[in-house]
């Protein structure tokens, strides 16, 4: 799940502004039994056993591609998610990821507004939509599903730092939503929670959730030669516009979630200006102050 304005490979997602979903188009998702907040029951009892065959799918297909490409924070906490042949529960879910980092997911209809979603996050809960992606979109899904929301998300949510992180950017958005910066918030989640790279000992690794749910663009990011592969740049990224609908042309690369969380510490309001200020970069531009990973 996040805030943004779209969605691609069966994996990224967004919410924006005024409409959301992909343009015109309603979000897919049931929305009348929704709450204030967009939080619903998960209604587990309606997953069909067709729904979680496709699951247990989707489930091992990602599975197998891990090793070598995702980043071990994730790869150790993908068994946290439970029995991988069926939908999670999402309150036995919260158990464990409650006692873990005090974080809870919770069942939304599907894409919402971004003011929601920054609140939810603020709060440690993070939205996970309930509907699961049909057989015939088993490789490309437009919007998030419960499967990108819970294998593309979750495991990172037990990772302590990677975990205050994503309160930091709750509780940010709510801040940006007054400055009318949410546009440039929304890159610095797509380049890092959606698309974030990580420099380790044993080479560099996925961290993004809209990679690590994606069939094809774990292998393309981590070892096609032709993306460009960036250093973390906090105002680089929130210049940089990205694509929704094919593999990323450029991915930024941490050195560790330690120095995500300690760049995105000190408060936005000036640089919001500064970003502003320098004006906005095509997602495939280089700079000769791009340091090259
Ligand atoms: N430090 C940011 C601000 O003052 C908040 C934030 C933290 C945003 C982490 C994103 C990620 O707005
Ligand atoms: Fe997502």
């Amino acid at each position: 799940m996040n805030p943004t304005i779209d969605f691609h490979s069966g994996v990224n997602q967004g919410v924006a502004p005024v409409t959301y979903g992909q343009g015109d188009r309603p979000p897919r998702g049931d929305y009348s039994q929704a709450r204030a907040d967009y939080t619903c029951e998960q209604d587990w009892a309606a997953y069909s056993a067709a729904d979680h065959e496709l699951y247990r799918r989707l489930h091992e297909r990602q599975s197998a591609q891990l090793q070598g490409l995702a980043c071990e924070e994730f790869i150790s906490a993908v068994a946290q998610l439970g029995a991988p042949d069926r939908i999670p529960r999402f309150e036995e879910l919260s158990e464990r990821l409650h006692r873990a980092t005090g974080w809870e997911v919770v069942a939304v209809p599907g894409l919402i507004p971004e003011e929601a979603f920054f609140k939810l996050l603020a709060e440690r809960r993070f939205p996970v939509t309930g509907w699961l992606r049909r057989p015939e979109e088993f490789d490309y899904v437009v919007e998030p599903d419960v499967f990108h929301d819970l294998f593309g998300h979750v495991p990172l949510l037990f990772n302590p730092v990677f975990a205050d992180y994503m309160q930091a950017y709750g509780a940010g958005g709510l801040k940006a939503s007054r400055l009318e910066a949410c546009e440039y918030l929304a890159r610095l989640y797509w380049y890092t929670v959606e698309f974030g790279l990580i420099a380790t000992p044993a080479g560099l690794r996925a961290y993004g959730a809209g990679i690590l749910s994606s069939a094809g663009e774990l292998r393309h990011s981590v070892l096609s030669p032709e993306p460009q592969r960036i250093g973390f740049d906090l105002e680089r990224i929130m210049r940089t516009r990205y694509k929704i609908d094919s593999f990323q042309t450029t991915y930024f690369v941490i050195d560790s979630f330690s120095q995500l969380f300690d760049a995105t510490a000190p408060d936005f309001t000036p640089i919001y200006r500064r970003v502003a200020q320098a004006g906005v970069l095509e997602a495939d531009s280089h700079l000769a102050t791009d340091r090259p990973r």
